[in-house]
């Protein structure tokens, strides 16, 4: 961090600030002096604000009585393994993951076994019966997170289905990471496939947000859960023993975010669907580089023949050819001998970045 010669690509997030009417709207909200604490579970009207765009984007009703406003995904990730985890309690992930999704469930005192994704005649694939025959009784919870980062890989609706059947019947929660959702590169899809969709809200389901990526506002670190209602009387004390609230300005710029931003978002979605056709088809003209399709998310998970240790790799691309990617290993030990690339940059800087790729793997 910090060396101009070195062309960052290992962050995920785009090189863009938020738009500019989001920002305006923090501006406006300090400037009316909105400095003070707020709810546990959010400003209502960001809670209606989140409760109306998930109505209108997938087509069912969703109260603003199962919305809580979180301090980030991130946050909402803590908040989800705080309410539902005791010591030892079983997890399983679906991997090669954010390192975070792994890593937080254990804080929480829970035990995490790993489902991988397969590479399947050049895709990322679930292997469904190893997940469903992972979903033993007792186990408490599943943390699937999709579109996946950091190998793009998105889950279909079969498997949606198939995974809530085994929930519902062995009681286990399924944690989904849906703050991908609208980075999905399916022909007409506004949205990738969400359980919201399938799930009453009585349902084991907790679906965490954030408006980080889709709004490009990672540092604004504002988020959201959706659960059970009945989770909420938990759940707000647990909030303000965490974070106590989100600051108002966050609130009031991820509200506008949501009643303004629906072409902003569509046109970074569209961007980044053209950035990852085109990197994806440049690295695959490398000698022995692989990269797997896949559908979602802004980050292409590559390999390269020949060199096995991911860290090693991540070093010398910085040191060697300023080329600065996350090695594969920080996602779990099925990561390991693969590369991430985050793609939500200026294709300028990116077409650099394949120039020392390329220098790199010649020499
Ligand atoms: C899969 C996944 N979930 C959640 C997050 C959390 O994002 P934030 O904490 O910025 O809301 C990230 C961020 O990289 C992520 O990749």
């Amino acid at each position: 961090m910090g060396r101009a010669d070195v062309l960052p690509f290992w962050f995920g997030e785009s090189d863009r600030p938020t738009p500019e009417f989001i920002r305006e709207a923090a501006i406006a909200s300090l400037r009316e002096g909105e400095t003070f604490y707020s709810e546990n579970l959010g400003r209502p009207y960001l809670r209606r604000a989140i409760a109306a765009y998930l109505a209108e984007l997938h087509g069912c009703e969703i109260g603003a009585d199962r919305i809580a406003v979180t301090a980030s995904g991130d946050s909402a990730l803590m908040l989800a393994s705080q309410l539902l985890l005791a010591h030892r309690d079983r997890v399983v992930a679906v991997t090669p993951l954010w390192p975070n999704a792994v890593e937080i469930p254990k804080i929480a005192g829970g035990r995490v076994e790993c489902v991988s994704l397969e590479v399947n005649q050049g895709r990322w694939e679930l292997p469904l019966q190893r997940l469903l025959d992972a979903l033993t009784p007792g186990t408490r919870m599943l943390v699937l997170n999709s579109p996946n980062n950091p190998t793009g890989w998105t889950i279909d609706h079969e498997q949606q289905k198939a995974i809530l059947e085994t929930c519902r019947r062995l009681g286990i929660w399924i944690i989904a990471d849906d703050v991908y959702e609208r980075l999905t590169y399916t022909d007409g899809l506004r949205s990738a496939p969400s359980f919201l969709t399938l799930t009453d809200p009585g349902d084991r389901l907790i679906s965490v947000n954030s408006f980080s990526k889709a709004w490009s506002m990672t540092g604004w670190r504002v988020g959201w859960i959706v659960a059970p209602p009945t989770m909420m009387t938990d759940l707000a004390p647990l909030i303000e023993y965490n974070t106590s609230c989100v600051p108002e300005f966050s609130q009031r710029g991820a509200t506008v975010a949501l009643e303004r931003g629906e072409a902003d978002v569509l046109r970074l979605r569209d961007n980044l669907a053209a950035t990852r056709h085109r990197l994806a088809a440049e690295l695959r003209q490398l000698p022995r580089v692989e990269v797997p399709a896949a559908d979602g998310a802004m980050y292409v998970f590559l390999r390269i023949a020949g060199y096995p240790d991911s860290l090693d790799l991540a070093k010398r691309l910085i040191a060697e050819a300023g080329l600065g990617l996350a090695p594969g290993r920080a996602f779990g030990p099925d990561g390991e001998g693969w590369l991430r690339w985050c793609y939500a940059a200026d294709w300028s800087r990116i077409q650099l970045g394949l120039e020392r790729l390329a220098r790199f793997l010649s020499v």
